[in-house]
């Protein structure tokens, strides 16, 4: 199985990182690869709302937003990663999310249903239970299937996690593939229009 990460913390070596670096040992060990990107080595511009996407043609923003769709419609399998911040997604991991609109007019540029993890990464304990629903929303309206949510909190202090803590993640990338798609719980139509 083909996977594509995308990390939208900036921090190289942060907590989303390292446990990505563990369901990559589950996925290699389970014969797949995982491509790993950094969501700020690449321009990637806000969402202007201008709804020429509409169209069915994709994106009018120059920037690197289709080199990163393609490269997740070549994959089998979408890791997105997204730390919090004041409680909520931060605003770049949402940023990339607002782009996902562009996809969805024509069935050409679409996902086809691409399964997907969602990873969120948080200080305190817990978060708002809507900031994972209305996440899981952004990448169900962009036509993925959300089949794992990962929600990570207790990541007090920059730190390197303990072996522990990070052994689990080995087996869930070993399994990616089989988890049961998970159903949303938001009303897409009237939540999003
Ligand atoms: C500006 C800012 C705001 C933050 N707000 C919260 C918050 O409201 N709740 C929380 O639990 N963590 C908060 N955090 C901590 C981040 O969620 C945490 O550093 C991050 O998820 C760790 O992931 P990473 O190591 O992959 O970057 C905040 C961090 C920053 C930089």
């Amino acid at each position: 199985m083909k996977v594509v990460t995308l990390i939208t913390s900036s921090n190289r070596n942060g907590f989303s990182k390292q446990i990505v670096d563990r369901l990559t040992i589950g996925i290699q060990d389970n014969g797949g690869s995982n491509e790993v990107l950094f969501m700020n080595d690449f321009d990637i511009k806000y969402c202007t709302g201008c709804r020429a996407c509409e169209n069915g043609k994709g994106c009018i923003l120059e920037d690197d937003f289709e080199e990163i769709i393609q490269k997740i419609r070549e994959a089998d399998y979408f890791i997105f990663t997204a730390p919090i911040f004041w409680n909520d997604l931060a605003g770049h991991s949402k940023m990339f999310l607002d782009r996902l609109n562009s996809i969805g007019y024509n069935p050409e540029l679409t996902m086809n249903e691409k399964k997907c993890l969602l990873m969120i990464t948080h200080y305190s304990k817990n978060i708002n239970p809507f900031v994972i629903e209305n996440t899981h929303r952004c990448l169900v309206s962009g036509s993925f299937k959300v089949n794992k949510i990962l929600d990570i909190g207790n990541l007090m202090e920059n730190r390197v996690l303990e072996d522990f803590e990070l052994e689990d993640y080995e087996d869930i990338g070993y399994e990616l593939e089989e988890y049961e798609v998970i159903p949303h719980k938001l009303d897409l139509e009237s939540a999003t229009l």
